[in-house]
C-alpha cells in the first residue's frame, strides 16, 4: 500500500523550462494564488530549445503595412496544406497580446532609432514582422521569464530533475488499458539526478512542455537535452500523437566539423539581404524557386542539398560580404563573434554552411486548449502538434505557439481547475530487482547508432527503401534498450536513449505511412505520385 510520505503532491507538474512551460506556470501561480506550481527540468534551469533560438518571434505588429490575413497566408504557404486554418487564424490575431505581455514582463525587443520597434524578416514571409532581440531572441525571453519566476512565491523550480513517466490507468490499475480507453494523468515518475532517487509526483494537472527531440539526429541545432521526453512520455502513456515525419531542416547552420550541436546562422540573416552561394560560389536558389534564398526552409533545405549532391561538396556558402557590416554586428553580434572566432570575417569571407535538423512540426496532439488526449495532461511548445505549422514550420513562428497555448491552457483551467482532484491512490515508483549498470558504453554506442540510423535514412530526403532499413534498425535497438532499462539502475542517459530510440521510430513509422511528398516530407518513391 502506498505510504504517502513518499508521494509529493503539488496542483500543477510542469515538464520543461522554455517559453512554454515558464509562461504557464507563471500564469497559473498568479492567478491561483494558493496553488503549488513545481517545474521540473533535466538540466540547467534555462537549459531548453527557446534559449537557443535566435531569428524572434513573428507578430503583426505594424499594422500600417502588415495584416493579420498575410501572416496567415505565410503560414499556411509554409505549411503545404496541412495546417489547421482555425488554429491558424487564432494564433496569429493572438500574438500581439501575447507579445505585449512578454514586454510587460521584462523581455526586452530591438527598437530602430526612432524608437519603434525593429522587425526582422526570415524565409516564407511576406513582410518584416520578426520581433527580435539581436540574434539572441530565446535567452533574452528565457533570462526575462526565470527572472520573475523566482519572485513568484508559489513557483517551486527543481532543476536536475528528469521526468521518466507520466502516471495514468497504466499505473494505477496495473492493467494494459488501450489507446481508445480515457485516460487521466496523475502525475509523474521524476528521477532526482543528484541523489538518483525516483520521486513520485502527485499532481491535479500535468503541463508537458519538453521541447523536441533533435538528437536523433547526426547535425542538429537542438542542444543535448533535446530527447524527444516528452513525446515518448505520451505515446508510452497512449496519448494521441501524429505528423512527426514533418522533420524541420534548417537551411544554415554553420559547418564546422565537430562542433555539435551545430551553431546555428539565422535566417533573420538572408532575411537581411545575405545570399546563398554553392562552391563555384556562383548563386543558385534561382534554379529552385522565385522567392530565392527566402523560400520557406524545406525548399531551401531541399535545394542545398541537391547542389551538396550534385558537386560533391561538404558546404555551401552564406555570402554576407555585399552587406553593411555595422548593421550586421549590430543585429547579430552573436554570429558575427562565432565566425571571427572561427578566422571568418563576414565583411570578405563567406560563411560555410550546411542544413541541419531543427525543428519537428508534429508531436502530442493538442486542441486550440492545449488540452491532449488524456484526461488533466495539457501540452505546450514543440512537444505538440497544434495544426499551426502543418508540413513545414513558418520561421519564427514556433515561439509564438508556446506562448498562446501555454495561454489558452491557462484560461481553459481557470475555467475547470477547481473541481480537479488528486488520486488518492498512486503507487509509489518501485526499483526493486535493478542492478547497476556496468556498461554505459552500450548507451553512448546505441545513442550514436540512432543518429547514424536517423541521418542516413531518414533525413531531408528519404525513400521507401531507407525507411525500411531505418525500422528494421531501430527494431533491434528497442529490443536491446528495453532489456537495459528493465535491468538497470536508471540514470538520465538510459532515459534518454529510451525516449529516442521510441521518437526516432515514432518518426519512421509515420513516415512509412505518409503517401504524398508535403512541406518537410520528401521521398524519392513519392515524386511521380506528387502533383
Ligand atoms: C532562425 O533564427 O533562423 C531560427 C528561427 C526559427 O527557427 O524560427
Amino acid at each position: 500500500m502506498i505510504a504517502d510520505k513518499n508521494i509529493i503532491k503539488t496542483d500543477f507538474l510542469v515538464i520543461g523550462s522554455g517559453v512554454a512551460g515558464l509562461t504557464f506556470a507563471l500564469k497559473s501561480a498568479m492567478h491561483f494564488k494558493d496553488s503549488l506550481i513545481t517545474i521540473v527540468t533535466k538540466n540547467e534551469k534555462n537549459e531548453c530549445n527557446t534559449k537557443y533560438a535566435q531569428g524572434g518571434v513573428a507578430t503583426v505588429w505594424n499594422k500600417t503595412v502588415d495584416t493579420f490575413n498575410q501572416h496567415i497566408e505565410d503560414t499556411l504557404i509554409a505549411g503545404d496544406g496541412i495546417c489547421d486554418k482555425e488554429i491558424v487564424k487564432m494564433v496569429i490575431k493572438e500574438a500581439p497580446d501575447r507579445l505585449q505581455e512578454l514586454m510587460d514582463w521584462g523581455t526586452k525587443f530591438d527598437k530602430t532609432d526612432d524608437g519603434k520597434y525593429a522587425l526582422g524578416r526570415e524565409g516564407g514571409h511576406s513582410q518584416n514582422r520578426i520581433l527580435h532581440h539581436k540574434d539572441i531572441t530565446g535567452a533574452e525571453i528565457e533570462r526575462a521569464l526565470l527572472a520573475k519566476v523566482k519572485n513568484t512565491p508559489n513557483i517551486e523550480f527543481l532543476d536536475y530533475h528528469f521526468a521518466i513517466d507520466l502516471i495514468t490507468e497504466h499505473q494505477v490499475t496495473k492493467k494494459l488499458i488501450t489507446r481508445k480507453e480515457k485516460i487521466t494523468c496523475y502525475g509523474a515518475y521524476v528521477l532526482d539526478e543528484k541523489t538518483n532517487k525516483v520521486k513520485t509526483f502527485s499532481s491535479k494537472v500535468t503541463m508537458l512542455a519538453s521541447g523536441g527531440n533533435g538528437q536523433v539526429y547526426s547535425t542538429t541545432t537542438n542542444p543535448v537535452v533535446a530527447t524527444g521526453d516528452g513525446i515518448a512520455m505520451a505515446y508510452r502513456a497512449k496519448a494521441e500523437i501524429s505528423e512527426v515525419e514533418f522533420i524541420q531542416f534548417h537551411p544554415t547552420a554553420l559547418y564546422n566539423p565537430g562542433e555539435y550541436p551545430a551553431f546555428l546562422i539565422s535566417e533573420a540573416v538572408r532575411g537581411d539581404g545575405a545570399i546563398l552561394r554553392n562552391f563555384k560560389g556562383e548563386k543558385f536558389m534561382h534554379h529552385y524557386d522565385e522567392r530565392l534564398d527566402l523560400a520557406p526552409r524545406d525548399i531551401v533545405a531541399r535545394a542545398i542539398d541537391s547542389e551538396l549532391k550534385k558537386s560533391g561538396s561538404s558546404n555551401v556558402f552564406l555570402d554576407c560580404t555585399h552587406l553593411n557590416y555595422d548593421a550586421f554586428k549590430t543585429h547579430f553580434p552573436n554570429i558575427t563573434e562565432k565566425c571571427l572566432g572561427l578566422g571568418i570575417d563576414v565583411r570578405t569571407d563567406y560563411i560555410p554552411v550546411i542544413p541541419a535538423q531543427h525543428y519537428i512540426c508534429g508531436g502530442v496532439n493538442v486542441n486550440k486548449n492545449g488540452k491532449t488526449s488524456i484526461k488533466n495532461l495539457y501540452a505546450s511548445g514543440e512537444v505538440t502538434r497544434t495544426g499551426l505549422h502543418g508540413a513545414n514550420r513558418l520561421a519564427s513562428n514556433s515561439l509564438l505557439e508556446g506562448l498562446v497555448f501555454s495561454h489558452n491552457a491557462f484560461l481553459n483551467l481557470t475555467k475547470r481547475f477547481q473541481k480537479i482532484l488528486f488520486h488518492k491512490n498512486i503507487p509509489v515508483w518501485n526499483d526493486s530487482g535493478v542492478v547497476k549498470n556496468m556498461e554505459k558504453i552500450l548507451i553512448t554506442h546505441d545513442r550514436n547508432e540512432v543518429k547514424t540510423i536517423m541521418s542516413n535514412y531518414v533525413g531531408i530526403v528519404r525513400s521507401n527503401e531507407r525507411l525500411r532499413r531505418a525500422e528494421k534498425r531501430l527494431k533491434v535497438l528497442y529490443k536491446d534498450n528495453k532489456r537495459l532499462y528493465d535491468h538497470s539502475e536508471l540514470s538520465v542517459d538510459l532515459c534518454e536513449l529510451r525516449n529516442l530510440i521510441t521518437t526516432a521510430y515514432l518518426v519512421t513509422q509515420f513516415s512509412k505511412k505518409r503517401k504524398e511528398n508535403r512541406g518537410g516530407y520528401f521521398n524519392i518513391d513519392l515524386i511521380k505520385k506528387t502533383v
